[in-house]
């Protein structure tokens, strides 16, 4: 999910952090709302349904006469014929009378609905056959009824409806899988999340309208078939055809219905409170389950302790699907997961894989509270969900894990969101959104890690008590319903106000105190202050000017890629204004002082004389700062007499502020470079590989626009200055997490620059490993670095795609990909695509973060983006227009580039899409991102070489 994107790009799946720059949106014209979509041009007629009759509903939004209380589904999918059946029974309940029922209904064919109402069921009547209008365009059907139904009633709808197994990554889809043997295995799955339950059966598809659902399953008895629930007996159905009827579920949205049909094996365990957690994978893939239930029953007791709510259902299985397009998808007691973001290896999981396997566990498991059981009303307040459980990561990893020091990686997940929230063409993180396109648009970096940060700076804000009792009081207020942001902040700052909850932090009306006042005036304040972090797009610069001991503070919005001397830098400013909680410290004390920054000036009064002062303490405010005058001159001098005088976060931070302001041309280049000089003292390992990060990225930009004497000039700087760094390295699996990711992006990066040494030990190694037919373990955090050097030959190339055919580990696959992916021979980029395209021995699954990597390789830049262009239409048959892979495919292959030439290109290709009705929001950001790589070049280019030239 780009390289903020957690740096290694087959590591992650990258769909979610890169996906947040690529929105969703449907290549089908019906549903893209086009122009001449009749409906459109008059909003107050009836649409036209597929027989010609005016469908009786013109909105996208269902109604809210008739709400669903419960569903009894029956599926039956045929593994041989890829298709399936179902039935279906909705109890409804009609709120106001009405003529029609409206459901969400896609792909479907829908055969037969039977309405009965209350007294027909009690005297067994058959009830009546409903006419069915169909209005694709909504994805909705419209049920007639010959008579009102009346208020307050209940009736039940009975429907037939059969379709396909989808060829794609959602509704109700086929997965297939090889085993050792070599044989083919089909796997039938669900991945409904946001809108596409409705491509599995009708139903009200929309997060609000929360039901019960008692689920049967059809299957052969080869075959097992999972739920939300567990299973509670097995019928045996004439000619041998086995249903399973599963309990019925707790009240939940439709997105989180999940079923699926497969021949996969198991481990189980059984967490303190006692529910029985289940890894599934494939036969071949069991032994690699292990390090999955270890996880999940360790963050399934973390969460329940913390959020003292039990997870309440009896069970929870996690599976490992062999297709699936994102990296996990949370459905309620029947968690799904890209293979590569569940299963472990000990042989060719790196440190790095462990890292990003727990934290997808301790996401998809925080969202069984941040989601499941509190849903947000609508997917315009996406974050709720997406925000939290990214968050949550943070707080789980760190509590079951500490070992795994993820909070340092944290910084990340802002630095990623910064990048691309410092664009004009970033959003608000509530976003109106009624489309699915505009629905899947909202998945992005700015839900995701916006959200997450905004709200571990509130926890800063508060402190850690507040919060967390904050969250509990929110989710037990909300448990079974829907919120949304502002019952987040009065949660948050523990009022009651509207709803009365009795417990430790509220007061009824009674008990008015100075201290509920004092609360009052809380929630006023946290509201207020997260209303500016919500509905703003943006990120604040804060200038910090410091004459003697008083510090004049400004803010502002700060913006990459448009100057402070641009004309259009101040129509760019107005209206943006924050509530920033500040903190700082200084050289004469270590004391955290805050102050909250609600005007766009302000001053401060430091209490002693100080060489420096730091702003924004540990990097815990979503924020970036510039010191005016010396300031920055004075910490770059502390950084190098003493840099352990700053804490290990802020001298990560000051890294990345100082090449996010260079971007904004607030600060030189060689400045931000000076302060990385230091570096050759630092020990901690995130601060070291954040400046590394900066260089590398430096030299990709170089290497890509075949500017040789800088290109040359940088290598040797890096590793002769990384020297003593890359020396030390072992190569083996050794040392904490933090070491091995540092042996792994070091290691890589010094045989990426040719470092002789580094090429001769991998190249021995990987001489090895194919004398041992693939037999010898190579440590894992150097498996990438081997690959990649064994593939610059043809036969090693050769080798590596063979054993890539053979291998049965997800992590193994994608280290061997990613290695075959840098090879300089275009034909051989050009074969991997076509593999990819071809879908059986590279999965199309594949295809998003392979074109990606492509696009990186020098020599297979220019290739992707032609391909992309050439091959659009294929394309789009394969990947939905607004899909994670098609958003990422689109972004990956064209937002590196950095001249007015591809610029051009890039443009003419969008507007000639836009002119065939595709349009994503995307297009924009790229043109935007493009734009400020030039400007960026421009300016930075002759800064770099001269910097080069004195510092090499
Ligand atoms: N709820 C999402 C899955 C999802 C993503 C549904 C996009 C619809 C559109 C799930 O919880 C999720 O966030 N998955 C991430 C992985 C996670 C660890 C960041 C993903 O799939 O990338
Ligand atoms: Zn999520």
């Amino acid at each position: 999910m780009a390289n903020p994107c957690r740096k290694l790009l087959f590591n992650i799946y990258m769909g979610f952090y890169c996906s947040t720059i690529m929105p969703k949106m449907c290549i089908c014209s019906q549903l893209s709302m086009s122009s001449t979509d009749p409906f459109n041009k008059d909003p107050g007629a009836f649409p036209v349904a597929t027989n010609g009759e005016p469908f009786p509903w013109n909105k996208l939004r269902l109604p809210t006469m008739v709400i669903p209380l419960h569903y009894d589904l029956l599926v039956h999918p045929n593994l041989t014929s890829l298709d399936f059946v179902g039935s279906e029974k909705i109890e409804v309940l009609v709120r106001d009378a009405t003529q029609y029922i409206i459901l969400h209904s896609k792909d479907l064919e829908v055969m037969n609905v039977i309405l009965q109402s209350e007294e027909d069921l009690r005297y067994r009547k058959p009830g009546k056959k409903l006419n069915v209008l169909s209005y694709p365009a909504h994805q909705q059907i419209a049920l007639l009824v010959p008579e009102k139904l009346m208020a307050d009633l209940r009736y039940s709808v009975a429907i037939n409806f059969q379709a396909k197994l989808a060829n794609s990554f959602e509704g109700f889809y086929k997965s297939t899988y090889r085993t050792r043997g070599g044989k083919t295995r089909i796997v039938a799955v669900t991945d409904f999340e946001p809108t596409e339950a409705r491509m599995a059966f009708p139903c009200f598809d929309e997060p609000l309208f929360k039901a019960n659902f008692s689920i049967k399953i059809r299957r052969e008895s080869g075959h097992i078939a999972l739920s939300n629930m567990p299973k509670v007996k097995t019928i045996e159905l004439e000619g041998g055809l086995l249903e399973d009827h599963f309990e019925t579920t707790v009240k939940m949205s439709t997105y989180l219905v999940a079923y699926i049909v497969c021949d996969f094996n198991s481990v189980s365990g059984t967490t303190s409170s006692g529910v029985k957690v289940s890894v599934y994978a494939t036969p071949d893939k069991w032994s690699q389950t292990h390090y999955a239930l270890e996880a999940s029953l360790k963050l399934l007791d973390f969460y329940e302790n913390y959020f003292d709510i039990n997870y309440p259902l009896p069970k929870l299985d996690l599976i490992a699907i062999p297709d699936f397009e994102s990296g996990a998808m949370e459905n309620w007691g029947l968690i799904t997961y890209r293979e590569t973001s569940l299963l472990f290896d000990t042989k060719t999981s790196s440190a790095s894989d462990q890292l990003w396997v727990t934290k997808v566990i301790a996401h998809e498991l925080a969202h069984q509270w941040f989601g499941n059981l509190v849903t947000m009303e609508w997917w315009n307040d996406i974050w709720l969900n997406e925000g939290f459980a990214t968050y949550m990561e943070l707080i789980s990893v760190n509590a079951t894990y500490p070992e795994l020091q993820s909070d340092d990686a944290f910084l990340d997940v802002c630095f990623a969101v910064i990048k691309k929230d410092s664009l004009n063409s970033s959003r608000p993180i509530s976003n109106q959104a009624e489309t699915p396109t505009q629905i899947a648009e909202m998945f992005d970096a700015v839900s995701y890690n916006k959200g997450a940060c905004i709200l571990n700076m509130l926890k800063d804000f508060l402190n850690e008590e507040k919060f967390h009792k904050g969250i509990i009081h929110y989710l037990k207020r909300f448990s079974y319903g829907n919120a949304k942001n502002d019952d987040l902040w009065s949660s948050l700052s523990n009022s009651c106000l509207g709803d009365f909850t009795s417990g430790e932090f509220c007061y009824s009306d009674s008990k008015m105190t100075s201290n509920t006042l004092a609360f009052l005036g809380e929630n006023v304040e946290v509201k207020e202050m997260m209303t500016t972090w919500t509905q703003q797009k943006g990120i604040p610069l804060v200038v910090v000017t410091r004459e003697g001991r008083s510090l004049r503070l400004q803010q502002e919005r700060f913006l990459s890629g448009v100057f402070k001397e641009d004309p259009e830098w101040r129509a760019l400013q107005e209206r943006y204004l924050w509530h920033i909680p500040l903190t700082y410290c200084t050289s004469s004390s270590n004391v955290i002082r805050s102050h909250v920054l609600k005007s766009r000036t302000d001053t401060l009064e430091l209490s002693e004389n100080s060489s420096w002062v730091k702003f924004n303490v540990d990097s815990n405010g979503y924020y970036v700062v510039h010191y005016e005058g010396r300031g920055w001159d004075q910490l770059i001098t502390q950084l190098n007499q003493n840099h352990t005088l700053l804490r290990p976060k802020d001298r990560v931070g000051l890294i990345h502020d100082a090449f996010q302001l260079v971007s904004a041309g607030r600060l030189t280049l060689d400045k931000a470079l000076d302060l990385t000089r230091y570096l050759q003292h630092e020990a901690s390992i995130p601060a070291l590989l954040k400046g590394l990060e900066y260089l590398e990225l430096f030299y990709h930009m170089m290497d890509r626009k075949n500017v040789s004497d800088v290109t040359e000039n940088l290598k040797h700087y890096i590793l002769r200055y990384f020297k003593p760094v890359i020396d030390t390295q072992s190569w083996s699996d050794k040392g904490s997490v933090w070491d091995r990711m540092l042996r792994s992006t070091i290691l890589k990066l010094a045989c990426y620059l040719n470092h002789a040494p580094c090429i001769q030990k991998a190249t021995e190694l990987f001489s090895q490993w194919m004398e041992s037919s693939g037999k010898l373990n190579i440590p894992s955090d150097v498996l990438n670095i081997v690959y990649s050097v064994g593939a610059q030959t043809t036969v090693g190339w050769n080798y590596l795609l063979e054993q890539y055919g053979l291998s049965m580990s997800g992590a193994e696959k994608k280290k061997i990909l990613y290695a075959l992916s840098t090879s300089k021979h275009q034909e051989k980029l050009m074969k991997l695509i076509e593999l990819g395209m071809e879908g059986e021995v590279i999965k199309t699954q594949e295809l998003s973060p392979l074109l990606y990597v492509i696009a990186r390789n020098p020599k297979g830049q220019q290739l992707s983006w032609n391909f992309l262009r050439e091959n659009w239409t294929h394309l789009l048959k394969k990947f939905d227009l607004g899909s994670y892979a098609m958003r990422m495919i689109i972004s990956g292959t064209t937002s590196h580039f950095s001249s007015k030439d591809e610029l051009q290109e890039v443009k003419l290709f969008f507007e000639s899409l836009k002119a065939q009705g595709l349009h994503l929001d995307i297009f924009q950001i790229i043109l935007e991102t493009i734009s400020k790589n030039i400007k960026w070049l421009e300016k930075n280019l002759p800064t770099l070489r001269t910097w080069l030239l004195v510092n090499s």
